[in-house]
């Protein structure tokens, strides 16, 4: 039997020009940013890979949906949409909506935390533990220890480790632990997916301590699929299902509308308990907005809604995280070190087993991030040292075991011509390892500093080229 090619489950309708730069521009883009892909204009970007938030396409039916605005300060239809989309699909009573996810970390951390107490998860969000600690909250790692090994072939790297949950909850004591904070799935290392199975196990043992247990849904759907490939008895089951069960095995969640659901901007808290819930919804009108709108206007209320209801479609997650899969198989075949198993948003290089030459000390995770760009026009992201920060007690540098680049797939937005493009890029920087210099901080700002930190390379500028030398006679 042939097996025929797949093709994206969509037809194209609107189409948005890009255009390829040269290198001397690139190189002087890139030295203009500090060497940081978050301080590029887009403009001077050819495949744009530096994440999956809020750069989604939407569907014709989301851009319907727009038009539907009820844009009335209190009470619009478009949040009661909302609410049954998020009712029918995670299963929580109480949705308290944000402006994006951070807005919901924000408020959640708020009403749960009192200085001093301990949040203990399955790796780390940068958004999510910044939240918990500025709330006062020690942040805790307790996911298993494969998920810190790029070449482990685990399936489900985003479990916890119970034990390592265990001897915590009997050191801080649970009173200190007002709850867990649980991803699916796993961004940070890797887009890896947690199963159902440990998830269950979590949920009894936390409620057996009288924790209550927290999911961010970021990426839910996604670890829904994950679930039904590779976790036995779930093949019949579909994501919609398995979707709300994972759900089940949580108190609340909170959500970046921006990746899953298909849409710009948006976010939402959910809580099951009534009281909690009001809390939330007084604090929202605080930081964020009335709770029936939380900092998004109705149509965009509009557009989530349709977005959930799309994406748990079968058809849609299988060749979004298809294409991931797509692009990260052509890399491996080349030899190119990845976090393996391929995730479900990204392909995420392993810069540390790439950039031999360069200590921890030279981020070679950004330098590899900065070096693609040059190469190639395709900017990715940083995920290892810069993003990890400092430890807010001590001031010292964390260094992760992860050092990563992320190639970050926007959902319906690229094609597999893109999937290509991108592959021969990273594999002629992989070829060229040898010229990628070390780079050190002009500027390091206080908090999630990679968003808007800037660097200068160190030594001979190698694939930075003459703009770097340029930049540093400059003393730029
Ligand atoms: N949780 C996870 C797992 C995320 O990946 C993000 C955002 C957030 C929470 C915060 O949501 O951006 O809507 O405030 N991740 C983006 C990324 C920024 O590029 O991975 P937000």
């Amino acid at each position: 039997m042939t097996t025929r090619s797949w093709a994206e489950p969509w037809k194209i309708k609107v189409v948005e020009p890009i255009k390829m730069t040269d290198r001397r521009d690139r190189e002087r883009a890139i030295r203009d940013a500090g060497y940081n892909t978050f301080l590029l204009r887009s403009e001077d970007v050819y495949i744009d890979l530096l994440t999956d938030s809020g750069t989604s396409a939407m569907s014709d039916r989301q851009w319907a949906g727009m038009m539907l605005g009820d844009e009335a300060y209190a009470g619009s239809r478009n949040y009661y949409h909302l609410e049954r989309a998020v009712r029918d699909h995670y299963g929580y009573e109480h949705l308290i909506p944000t402006h994006q996810g951070r807005g919901a970390e924000h408020i959640l951390s708020r009403i749960l935390i009192t200085p001093g107490d301990h949040v203990a998860g399955n790796m780390y969000f940068t958004t999510t533990r910044a939240h918990q600690e500025l709330a006062g909250a020690t942040f805790h790692d307790v996911i298993i220890a494969e998920a810190h090994d790029p070449a482990s072939e685990h399936p489900f790297k985003g479990n916890v480790d119970l034990g390592k949950l265990g001897a915590l909850v009997d050191e801080v004591g649970a009173a200190r632990m007002p709850y867990l904070s649980i991803a699916a799935t796993v961004n940070m290392a890797g887009g890896q997916p947690i199963s159902l199975a440990n998830l269950r196990a979590v949920y009894e043992f936390a409620h057996s301590r009288g924790i209550r247990v927290i999911l961010d849904a970021t990426r839910a759907v996604e670890n829904a699929w994950f679930v039904q490939q590779r976790e036995p008895g779930q093949r019949d089951r579909t994501v919609a299902e398995i979707l709300l069960d994972m759900c089940r095995y949580s108190d609340g969640a909170t959500m970046s509308g921006k990746k899953d659901s298909l849409v710009n901007i948006g976010g939402w808290l959910a809580l099951r308990d009534e009281k909690l819930a009001e809390k939330a919804r007084n604090l929202v009108v605080v930081f964020e907005g009335l709770h029936t709108y939380g900092g998004m206007a109705g149509r965009d209320m509009e557009a989530m809604a349709i977005g959930i209801e799309e994406s748990v479609q079968e058809d849609h997650v299988r060749s979004r995280i298809g294409q991931v899969l797509y692009l990260g198989q052509k890399l491996m075949d080349a030899g190119v070190p990845v976090v393996r198993p391929i995730g479900g948003h990204a392909v995420f290089l392993d810069a540390a087993a790439t950039l031999q030459h360069l200590p921890r000390e030279r981020f070679p995770a950004q330098a590899l991030a900065a070096a693609l760009y040059v190469e190639s026009g395709v900017r990715a992201m940083e995920r290892g040292t810069v993003s990890s920060g400092r430890d807010p007690r001590t001031g010292v540098n964390r260094t992760p075991k992860l050092e990563l680049v992320r190639l970050t797939i926007p959902r319906r937005v690229y094609t597999q011509a893109h999937m290509d493009v991108t592959a021969e890029s990273v594999i002629e920087v992989f070829r060229k390892r040898d010229q990628v210099a070390g780079l050190e901080f002009t500027y390091e700002p206080e908090y999630l500093r990679f968003f808007q930190a800037r660097f200068q390379p160190v030594g001979a500028p190698g694939i930075f080229g003459e703009a770097a030398m340029a930049g540093a006679a400059a003393g730029a």
